[in-house]
């Protein structure tokens, strides 16, 4: 039927779409998305899609995979003739490089917008991007969700006390802003410095954590390495427990044993990825679901999008 909402999944997070196909009481598009034997990816639609308002749910984390099946699925969707291809991307991977911060270095993140623009999305749907202004890179309408209310709404039921929000660095103080406004603590903030990529080390942390609960907020725990350092250094100055939110859990290389074994008591993250443990005592992990679900809901109906998080 033209116009009817349709699902696409690929492999990258297939539990989430699955979750999303039955927030919206739909099944997910009918579809393959197999290897050749040489390890290319093939795609093939089977079911009619002509018309269509499709959503096509895809993390772009690495492996570059991911991101090249979100352009194969998007390029065999338009030429199916679906009405509307919507990205819903989760988790925008590629983002950390979104400038020319010394000579001679690509701008991924413009890249990959460039990439599923070309595509053929006609849209975009992604959560809490390392830096906002990436939207900009996009010549066609994107929706930037946040998952701030799902962690609120986890945090409020699980804390009390004196409260403070921590900032693990600069960049998440924003972020940190909101919380402690919301969940009505002080703001902090911790001055981290990278001596070499993916290292972390505190040099100062900016407010008063004694005798407190610390909740640190940030976009993503990749190493882990930013949230266990901050720990470590907001513990010594006497904070009583220290949780950790995030939205995306990457949890590269030894990341799952560092967090388990660091000062952090509870590490609430979402399910962006599928990267995080399911049935680990100090990791909760929290659904975007009904969230992307509503979004997605939303355009679909020209609804507006924004007034899901007021
Ligand atoms: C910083 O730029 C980000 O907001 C995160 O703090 C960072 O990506 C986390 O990385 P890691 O877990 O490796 O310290």
């Amino acid at each position: 039927m033209a116009n009817e909402l349709r699902l696409f999944s690929g492999t990258a997070n297939p539990v989430l779409a699955q979750e999303i196909a039955d927030y919206l009481g739909l099944g997910l598009g009918k579809a393959e998305v197999e290897r050749f034997n040489d390890g290319e990816i093939r795609f093939a639609i089977l079911e009619n899609v002509r018309g269509v308002d499709a959503f096509v749910l895809q993390p772009t984390a690495p492996p570059a995979e991911n991101l090249l099946e979100l352009l194969v699925m998007i390029d065999g969707l338009r030429r199916a003739s679906a009405r509307r291809i919507t990205a819903v991307v989760p988790y925008f991977g590629y983002a950390r490089q979104d400038r020319k911060d010394r000579p001679r270095v690509p701008i991924t993140a413009k890249l990959v917008a460039n990439l599923i623009t070309v595509a053929g999305a006609d849209r975009v749907v992604t959560m809490d991007l390392h830096a906002p202004q990436i939207q900009g890179f996009f010549d066609i309408p994107l929706d930037h969700i946040y998952a701030a209310p799902v962690l609120l709404r986890y945090f409020t039921q699980h804390l009390s006390g004196d409260l403070v929000v921590m900032a693990p660095d600069i960049g998440s103080i924003k972020m940190g802003r909101a919380f402690a406004k919301r969940l009505g603590g002080s703001l902090g903030f911790v001055d981290k410095r990278r001596p070499r990529a993916d290292e972390a080390e505190v040099m100062n942390v900016v407010g008063d954590v004694l005798g407190k609960n610390v909740i640190m907020v940030d976009d993503i725990i990749n190493t882990g390495n930013s949230m266990i350092e901050a720990a470590k250094a907001i513990k010594q100055l006497g904070a009583k427990k220290i949780m950790a939110g995030a939205t995306h859990a990457m949890f590269s290389g030894e990341a799952l044993a560092k967090l388990d074994g660091s000062e952090l008591e509870q590490i609430v993250v979402t399910n962006t990825l599928d990267r995080a443990p399911i049935g680990s005592e100090k990791i909760k992990i929290l659904s975007v679901a009904e969230l992307l679900g509503e979004a997605i809901v939303r355009i679909h109906e020209e609804r507006s999008v924004s007034s899901l998080f007021v």
